[in-house]
């Protein structure tokens, strides 16, 4: 086949990339704008190189003009999550969506592969819209944990390294750190309470920092300065507390003191 024809091929399947990239990394901006904790923690895209194609087409037997048909991974998503439940959310996420429908999902979380592989897989049917019209493309997108995420990369590029002769220690070292992986997974899903409350209180207090930074320069501007340096070594002094309750209840006075002068500078 033509290089030419491979571009036109492929071109729907680099868009739904792009476009589904945008759209989960969204996911993440809301949560985070909303100071919520995101389910989402990292969303990766790319689609199958030409020669991975070919390769895959041979192996599996699949002619050529069957390909788009039976090789549902040429474009492929990858959703990092920090915790096996927030798969789940992220795949519950995906089945409500209104611009994709899910064709087949695997649970190789509930079902570990043999080799000792973790993730969840979801095949989806995606519509693009090109010159010619819309078109409806299959996406893989795989689901994991950042734990998991570690283990796959590394017996992926053994696997690579080794193809089909895996040294029987190798094999099962790697099965030993799969094992590994799921106590660690387990492990961070029991503190996931503590982690994510204290993601989100470091949020809260960002966003508190942040407003009264912006009140103290605005107050610059308009305020007696000896006034505003007092009120800069009074924020120092309760920052250095590390007290939320305190920051919150100053960030909601300077907030007072604020409006006050806007009102002065109106009247
Ligand atoms: P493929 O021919 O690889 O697509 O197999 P399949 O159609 O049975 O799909 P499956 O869901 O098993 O795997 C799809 C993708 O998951 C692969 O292309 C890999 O990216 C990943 N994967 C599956 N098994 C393994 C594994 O044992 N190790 C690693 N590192 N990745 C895997
Ligand atoms: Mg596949």
């Amino acid at each position: 086949m033509e290089i030419q024809l491979w571009r036109e091929i492929l071109d729907p399947y680099a868009l739904a990339v792009d476009e589904l990239v945008v759209k989960f990394n969204h996911i993440i901006k809301e949560h985070r704008m909303a100071g919520i904790y995101s389910p989402i923690e990292q969303v990766n895209g790319r689609v199958k190189t030409i020669s991975s194609i070919l390769e895959k087409a041979q192996k599996k037997q699949i002619s050529l003009d069957k390909m788009e048909e039976h090789i549902e991974d040429i474009a492929g998503i990858r959703i990092i999550c920090q915790f096996v439940e927030d798969i789940y959310k992220v795949v519950d996420m995906i089945k409500h969506r209104s611009d994709m429908t899910v064709k087949s999902e695997k649970d190789y979380i509930v079902n570990q592969k043999a080799s000792g592989y973790r993730s969840y897989h979801m095949i989806i049917c995606y519509t693009v819209e090109t010159m010619r019209g819309p078109r409806e493309i299959h996406v893989e997108i795989q689901i994991r944990t950042l734990a998991m995420n570690f283990w796959a990369t590394i017996e992926h590029s053994l696997q690579y390294k080794y193809k089909e002769n895996m040294p029987e220690n190798l094999s099962s070292r790697l099965h030993k750190a799969a094992e590994a992986i799921i106590v660690l997974d387990q492990e961070m899903s029991s503190v996931r309470d503590e982690i994510m409350d204290a993601q989100n209180s470091f949020n809260i207090k960002a966003h508190i920092v942040a407003d009264i930074l912006t009140n103290i320069q605005n107050l610059y501007k308009v305020a007696n300065k000896r006034e505003v340096v007092k009120i800069q070594d009074e924020f120092f002094r309760i920052y250095n507390t590390g007290d939320l309750e305190q920051l919150s209840r100053f960030s909601r006075e300077l907030d007072i003191i604020s409006e006050g002068y806007r009102a002065q500078s109106l009247g």
